[in-house]
């Protein structure tokens, strides 16, 4: 429908192009304002009249055609009112032309590289690495809906100095037995005795650090025992992306770019970019305002930076990215504006397509979530809980349903990921259970719940969608199913502006103001009636409706159970 009425405006409209004519379209926010809106202000300069002048002349030269039911102006504006029964045929062949509602190929042939989740080995799947994790995996599946080639990289952090402390710490106080028991739980606690210990002798640290050299030279006992913490390490994530339906491309983390390390240090240092300081090297960055970028240490050793621009380079390389996107929190900026500088001065074009995606923070509705006082939340046991909480409601509320333990899974843990999608990513999540696992709030559980709603009275009806199913679209009419074929029709626009904004929330708000419209729709209309035409018209409605939520809710990585 937008298209036709660009296309109108532009026949009537000698000054302005089908792109200008789009990019300033409006949808108006009140129905009584009209469907669309062309606002005249950029006719001013060649009219040379005040816009609400050019709406009053320029609105009567609208021909009636039988896309348009009425042209008003208003104001500034010009605002047409569309034939319902044409649009929705327009939305509905649309729907039946389209293999997967919403999908496209704007993206073919342009790979999205996003690197998200990356936790550190040797430490616990915490809270801090959730958001990243579910943002991460939302953009992956929206840029692959717009037929992009998503890589979804898991950047481990995998090396480092602290590493050379765990080694010190385990040759010291490690048993092996309890690492096999209680894995990571035990190397935490090692290493958290190892700060306790380097407080009172720091020779420790010396010590710490002279390993951690070892392993850059690849001392072969230094790096068993390194192998042997990240195996243990990612047989423990690997749990919890099972649990979250995650999976990836690629886990080359920091310690995969350890050899191009060197190249890549050679390079900077032939663009003359690179100084010493105090025995380190680091690239001067005065001029952006910043402090150097750390390059290589006194001891020769690499950085987290070093190892982040040969990844770069080498994704370049490997992938040709159209863009590689960073998820992390918000205090890692000035780590990715520094490093990303340090491209650009290395002379490489693509430092554009660097993107940082940074997030705001967790809070537990009591304060702020410490992992220094020790009250760490784990994303395992956040998600057991969820999904706990959520069989007892099942029990409550449908103790005979099928399946009960996957359906609290899928539940519990959509619940999670939703609240942790529903606002700006820039924005702090303050989590609370109730509002978490609220069926009637605008919730994971109340989507799902709608969806399973839709799946009901498609299984009564034993409906079978068919494509060539002649419709009468003057059955479209009535406020509240006219209503939902426009929220319907939103859904492909959705996907297009998340992914622009590298914002998936943009989609968790649509699928609650989509299962909000159905469930109008619902309330106000009689689905299952004698008349078979406009029960099946209804149905055809209802079909929509529980594949759009479906796709929109695996977009954001939540499944969407039949039965709940
Ligand atoms: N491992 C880092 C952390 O836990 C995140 C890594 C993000 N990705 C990157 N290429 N630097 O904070």
């Amino acid at each position: 429908m937008r298209n036709l009425i660009v296309k109108y405006l532009e026949d009537h409209i000698e000054d302005l192009s089908y792109e200008e004519i789009n990019d300033v379209l409006e949808i108006p926010p009140k129905t009584d304002m009209g469907d669309y809106a062309f606002p005249c202000f950029a006719l001013a300069k060649s009219y040379k009249k005040a816009p609400h002048i050019i709406a009053q002349e320029i609105a009567q030269d609208f021909k009636a055609v039988d896309f348009i039911e009425k042209t008003q102006p208003m104001g500034p504006y010009i605002n047409f009112f569309v034939s319902k029964e044409k649009y929705a045929q327009l939305i509905i062949e649309d729907y039946k032309n389209t293999q997967m509602y919403g999908q496209s190929n704007i993206g073919a042939n342009k790979s999205i590289v996003i690197d998200y989740s990356s936790p550190n080995i040797a430490k616990k799947f915490h809270i801090g690495h959730l958001r990243t994790t579910i943002i991460g995996n939302a953009l992956y599946n929206i840029f692959n809906m717009l037929g992009y080639k998503s890589v979804g990289i898991n950047h481990l952090g995998d090396w480092g100095t602290q590493f050379g402390k765990l080694i010190v710490a385990y040759k010291k106080w490690g048993n092996k037995d309890k690492v096999l028991e209680n894995g990571i739980d035990e190397l935490t606690s090692i290493y958290v005795k190892f700060h306790d210990e380097a407080e009172k002798n720091p020779e420790l640290e010396d010590e710490a650090r002279e390993w951690f050299v070892k392993m850059e030279l690849g001392n072969e006992e230094a790096l068993e025992l390194w192998k042997w913490f990240k195996e243990i390490s990612l047989n423990e994530f690997e749990r919890v992306y099972k649990m979250l339906n995650i999976e990836f491309d690629s886990y080359a983390g920091e310690s995969f770019y350890i050899d191009k390390a060197e190249g890549v240090i050679e390079e900077i240092n032939s663009k003359g970019i690179l100084e010493s300081s105090e025995g380190a090297k680091v690239v001067n960055l005065d001029e952006y305002d910043m402090p150097p970028c750390l390059i290589t240490k006194k001891d020769g050793s690499s950085l987290y930076a070093t190892r982040d621009i040969a990844a770069a380079m080498y994704r370049k390389k490997t992938y040709d990215f159209h863009k590689c996107l960073y998820v992390t929190g918000l205090e890692q900026k000035l780590h990715f504006s520094q490093w990303f500088k340090v491209i650009e001065k290395m002379g490489h074009q693509w430092s554009k397509d660097l993107e940082h995606v940074p997030y705001g923070l967790v809070r537990m509705e009591e304060g702020k979530l410490s992992s220094r006082k020790g009250n760490v939340i784990l994303v395992e046991d956040l998600l057991n809980q969820s999904t706990d909480k959520t069989k007892a409601i099942i029990e409550e509320k449908n103790p005979h349903l099928d399946n009960k333990e996957n359906v609290a899974k899928q539940i519990g843990v959509g619940a999670i990921i939703f609240n942790d999608l529903y606002n700006s990513r820039i924005k702090d999540v303050v989590f609370s259970w109730d509002k978490v696992l609220n069926f009637d709030g605008e919730t994971g559980p109340y989507v799902q719940y709608t969806h399973t709603r839709a799946a009901s009275v498609l299984s009564k009806a034993n409906y079978e969608f068919n494509k060539d199913d002649e419709v009468d679209y003057g059955l479209y009419t009535e406020a509240s199913t006219f209503a939902l074929l426009k929220e319907i029709n939103k859904f492909p626009q959705v996907i297009i502006d998340s992914a622009n904004k590298l914002e998936p929330y943009l989609i968790s708000r649509y699928v609650v103001d989509l299962a909000q419209a159905f469930n109008k729709f619902y309330h106000d209309n009689q689905i299952i009636v004698e008349d078979n035409k406009v029960k099946n018209a209804r149905l055809l409605l209802v079909y929509m409706v529980k594949d759009i939520i479906k796709s929109g809710l695996g977009l954001i990585g939540i499944e969407a159970p039949e039965k709940m």
